[in-house]
Order: structure tokens, then sequence, then C-alpha cells
């Protein structure tokens, strides 16, 4: 294993060991991704001893030397060495109480270090002392688990679980990140313990669900999440969307499948967290909005605007962000119908134009929803949605070039109709502004002063008024 620190790093930090006599190991997360030809930035440092003099004394060996990071409450201490954050600490045993993920900590042995940790993948070490420099010390079988590719706990899995429950978020999101199995029992004491989640910060869950969002199968992670039970703890609004209903032999496709199928679908195309927000979301409400009519079959009337409203209940339950991300995120949900519905019949340049006009700079990111909204199993209707969007996108491209309608700003100001004539801010104004942008839109004129001036002359006419000059 010796091959897998050839980061300098890694030789300060025997040196400096050797000198302070202290046994010291590379743990955790480095270990892991290392042996798994992942890069990795964070390197977990634990020595027999004491932490933050390790790093001092390995700090004065670099050049030039870093800064070092103390957290005394915690008696850790963390320098920058490259492009690594190296985190140095004591040994340590932990102990947990019933309500608090915060264990009672003292000093302890490499072993007691290995047994605190969630997983056996993450609790490979890797002896940084001369004697077995490079070797791997693995109580735990964590080797064997990373080629088999599996998720377990290293105790019991209930004791794991229960100490710190935030783990059970973990396990989900290595599962999901890595394409690991979690093994049976763990994933049984998930289920079991899964109340215990509700001792978590919202903070730390919303964390763990942004990275099997951002992983390149989230629904893995969601599907585990449902199965274990955790989803309906931290999620009701995504569990309400499983099942089907049937009402004289007719049901609706379950919309909790769709959306994780969606939300895979769009992976590929965007790096964007509150894009993949909003495939996730875009059929929130369609739980609440569903009915079913004689005639017509299952309806879910208006669920793109419910959903947008149900939206900041879940951020701010969540804790994610209520700034312009979520309201990038409604404004996503609220639009996705449209490209659809546009392509149902023949795509007219003024439905075209309208749709830029409202979504604006977010008209790819619509788009790129929109087509991975196309789950049918029917290959003729799916080929005909594609081919309609492919010219829906087109006449985008060609309206933009011709109008740009992106980042509409009226040619027209309300100064320059009331100058011209004589009026003080009033209904009039806005009618004449309403009308410019209309006939915009409508594709009657074109954006521009010339047309718009002459438009609003013939307006204003039309109102009775007269220009002064
Ligand atoms: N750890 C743990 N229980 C937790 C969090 C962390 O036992 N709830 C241990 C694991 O041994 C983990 C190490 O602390 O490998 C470092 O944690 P962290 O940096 O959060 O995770 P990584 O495993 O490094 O992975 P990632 O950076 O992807 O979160």
């Amino acid at each position: 294993m010796k091959d897998k620190l050839k980061n300098k790093v890694f030789k300060y930090i025997t040196e400096a060991a050797e000198q302070l006599n202290q046994e010291t190991y590379v743990i955790g997360g480095y270990v892991r991704d290392t042996i798994l030809n992942r890069p990795s930035r964070d390197i977990d440092i634990v020595t027999l001893g004491n932490g933050i003099e390790l790093a001092e004394h390995c700090a004065r060996k670099i050049k030039p030397k870093p800064k070092v990071t103390v957290f005394k409450n915690f008696g850790t201490a963390q320098l920058k060495y490259l492009n690594f954050e190296v985190e140095f600490v004591g040994a340590r045993k932990e102990s947990y109480r019933n309500d608090s993920r915060k264990p009672i900590v003292e000093n302890g042995t490499l072993e007691d270090d290995q047994n605190r940790r969630d997983f056996t993948i993450n609790a490979l070490a890797m002896s940084l002392n001369k004697e077995n420099f490079g070797e791997l010390i693995d109580p735990f079988n964590g080797l064997k688990d990373l080629a088999q590719k599996i998720i377990r706990t290293p105790l019991d899995p209930n004791i794991t679980f229960s100490d710190d429950p935030l783990r059970m978020m973990r396990a989900i999101r290595f599962s999901t990140q890595l394409d690991f199995e979690i093994e049976a029992a763990s994933l049984q004491a998930i289920a079991t313990n899964r109340e215990r989640i509700k001792i978590v910060s919202a903070e730390r869950i919303a964390d763990e669900m942004n990275k099997i969002m951002m992983a390149e199968k989230p629904s893995v992670g969601f599907k585990l999440l449902e199965e274990t039970g955790l989803l309906n703890i931290i999620f009701p609004e995504l569990q309400q969307m499983k099942g089907v209903d049937i009402v004289k032999g007719t049901g609706h496709k379950d919309n909790f499948y769709h959306t994780l199928e969606v939300l895979d679908r769009i992976v590929p195309y965007t790096d964007n967290l509150w894009l993949r927000w909003s495939a996730l979301l875009h059929d929130i409400a369609k739980p609440a909005t569903k009915k079913f009519i004689e005639g017509q079959g299952w309806t879910f009337h208006a669920h793109n605007f419910v959903g947008v409203k149900m939206i900041p209940k879940i951020f701010r339950r969540l804790k994610l962000p209520l700034n312009e991300k979520m309201k990038y995120v409604q404004k996503i949900v609220k639009l996705h119908m449209r490209p659809i519905i546009l392509s149902e019949d023949e795509v007219t340049d003024s439905a075209v134009r309208r749709l830029l006009f409202e979504a604006g700079d977010d008209i790819d990111d619509l788009m790129t929803l929109c087509e991975a909204d196309i789950t049918s199993k029917n290959p003729e209707k799916v080929k005909r949605y594609m081919k309609n969007f492919k010219i829906v996108r087109l006449k985008l491209k060609e309206i933009e070039e011709k109008d740009a309608i992106r980042n509409f700003q009226p040619p027209i100001s309300g100064e320059l109709i009331m100058e011209k004539f004589g009026l003080v801010p009033s209904r009039e104004v806005g009618l004449i502004k309403d009308a410019i942008k209309e006939a915009i839109l409508d594709g009657e004129i074109r954006n521009n002063y010339e047309e718009a001036f002459a438009f609003m002359l013939k307006k204003a006419e039309e109102l009775g008024l007269t220009p002064e000059n």
C-alpha cells in the first residue's frame, strides 16, 4: 500500500511523528478513496497523543510554512498543503447518550478510534510510522468490503446507527455515490432505527440529500430512503407520490418512480443542483391535485401552480436556501408543462415568443427538464415529442436572434409615453405599455423602437389621446 502514500505531505508527517515519538496513521475517507482511485482532498490524520502538537511540528517542516488552524474545543488542528486539507486529531474513544449525536470523548487507542467509525470501508487506516510505513490496519475487513462493494457497519449496526443517526443517511449516500450495496443487517437496522433521524439537524440531512442528488444515479438513494421508511419522515411530500390509484379499471402512473426516472434522465445534461431539484419537485403537487373525472380519466389540474406554492414550505423545512435558488426552482416547476402543451399541436411563433419572455435566461434549463420528462414507454409518442421539442428549440433560437425577447426590456418607456401625451402616471400609460408588449409577443410588431413607437401612436389614438409635440 506504500504506493498509495506518494503525496509528500505524508513524508513530513512521518518525520514529525517520529520526532514526537507518536504513533500516527492516515484514516477514513482518504484511505477509502485512494484505494478506489477516487480523487480526495481531505486527509484525516489520527495520532496516539496530541494532534495539535503534531500538526504544528509538521507545519514547521514545510516550506513555505503553512498556517495551522487550531480547534481547541475539539482537540483538532488543520493545515493546508497544496490543494489538500490535512486534519490532525488524537485517537479517541467515544460513547453516546440517547438524546444527542454529540458523543462523550476520551483519549483512546487506534483500535478504539477505528471502532467508533461508521462503516468498515471508512475504518481503514494506513501506518505513517517509519517501521511499517504504508501498512494497512484493517480490523473489520474493510478492504474486502471495498472490493465487493459493500457498506457495512463495523459494530452491531443498531448501535452504530442509534449512536449517530446521521450515519443512516451516510450509508444511503455512499451506496448511491459509490454504487455499493448496503449489507442486509445494516439495511434492516436503518429501517429499525429510522425514527432516530429526528435528532439530526435539517442542514445535515439536506447535505446528504444534495450529495445523493449530485450522484450519477440519484434514484438509488431515494429508493433506499423510501424502502427504509426514512423518506416518510424527512420528505413526506415525496413519499405521497408513491402508489397508483385505480378507478373503474383506470390507473395513473406512479409519480414517485416517474419522478426518479426524470431525475436520473436529467443527470447527464446538467450539474446544476437546482435544476436537479426542479426535476425532483416538478410533479410534487400531483397527489394534492389528483382527481378522477368521468370520461376524462385521471387529471392533475394546475399541479404546477400548486407545486410552486408547496416549495417554500419544503425548502424551509429542509433548510435549503430561500433565495434566488428557490425562485429558480419555482419558475422551472411553474413552467414545466408549457413546452409540452406548446408542442402538442402546431408550434406557433407567438407561443414560443411568450414562453421565451417568461422563462428568460432559464429557457434552456426548462427545455432540458422537459426533454427528461418524456418517460413514455410508447416509442411513437416519444419520437413525436422529441421532434416537436427540436422544432421548439429551433424556433426559440430564431426568435431570440430576431427579437431578443430573452431579457425583454420594453423599447418604449412609461416616461416617454407620459412625455409624448402630457400624462401623469395613470391607467392609460399602463394600457399603452402593455399593448406594446402584447403586440411584440404576438409578433404583430418587432421588438425595436421604431415599430413600437408607431404602434404607441396608433394605440394612443384609439384611447382618444393626441401627442403634445
Ligand atoms: N465518520 C463517522 N461517522 C460520521 C461521520 C464521519 O464515523 N457521522 C468518520 C468516518 O470514518 C469518515 C471520517 O469520519 O470516513 C471522515 O468523515 P467525513 O469527512 O465526513 O466523510 P468522508 O468519509 O471523508 O467522506 P465525504 O468526504 O464523502 O463525506
